[in-house]
């Protein structure tokens, strides 16, 4: 099977998270995409989604889904997104797509969280690719001389030749060359630095449940 058909394989079996009559959480990425597309031949049975990007709302509406405000729901019972990096303990880096910010906040208003992917996603040690992290641009400079003294390399992220602007309007570096032995202990150590916006290790927000898809037919792992 090809990449593409594993991730429509889990984006399929993602479905049976979603709960008849309740809004479903969404995430963003290619991954993601195919979930959009499955949720859409049940979207009947379903209130709506609360969207973690602008890409993500725009497929969604185009699939004829209504599209709530994070900030006017309170909780949601799934939150079902990709991921770029995945441990055996459901700690995961995300942000390849740049949305990690409203990632996170929609993750942590989820009850629980569903990872879909497809198997080249899942790592023993986080850290081979690159850690996004939103930062307000004032910061920038001071962030990357944070990460070189923790042994990282920290990039700027480019669209074309200027700086990749997110949908909060700041800007993403990618950090590499980190092994991220202790993914909770990493993510409350780099939020506290002033002018991160988020950090794309997400493991006070872990997944719940994986669905990786395989050859040999959807892992779920739990
Ligand atoms: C976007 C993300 C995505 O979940 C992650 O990049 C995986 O994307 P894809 O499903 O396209 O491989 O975190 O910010």
């Amino acid at each position: 099977m090809t990449q593409d058909e594993l991730k429509a394989l889990v984006g399929q079996a993602a479905l049976k998270y979603v709960v008849p009559g309740e809004l479903v959480g969404v995430g963003t990425g290619s991954t993601v995409n195919k979930f959009i597309d499955a949720l859409a031949s049940i979207k009947d049975r379903i209130r709506g989604a609360v969207s973690s990007s602008e890409a993500s709302t725009a497929r969604l509406r185009a699939a004829g889904i209504e599209v709530f405000d994070a900030s006017e729901v309170e909780e949601l019972s799934v939150y079902i997104d990709g991921a770029d990096e995945i441990d055996g303990q459901g700690y995961m880096i995300k942000g390849g797509g740049a949305a990690l910010t409203r990632e996170k906040i929609v993750a942590a208003q989820s009850r629980r969280f569903v990872c879909i992917a497809d198997e080249s996603k899942q790592v023993p040690v986080l850290g081979r690719f690159p850690v996004p992290v939103e930062v307000i641009p004032m910061a920038a400079g001071r962030i990357i001389r944070q990460f070189a003294a923790l042994g990282g390399t920290a990039r700027l992220r480019l669209r074309g030749d200027a700086p990749l602007v997110t949908d909060n309007g700041q800007h993403i570096l990618d950090v590499s060359g980190l092994s991220v032995t202790d993914p909770l202990a990493f993510e409350s150590q780099v939020n506290q630095w002033p002018g991160v916006v988020c950090v794309g290790v997400f493991a006070h927000q872990k997944a719940n449940v994986c669905l990786l898809g395989t050859s040999q037919g959807v892992r779920t792992i739990d």
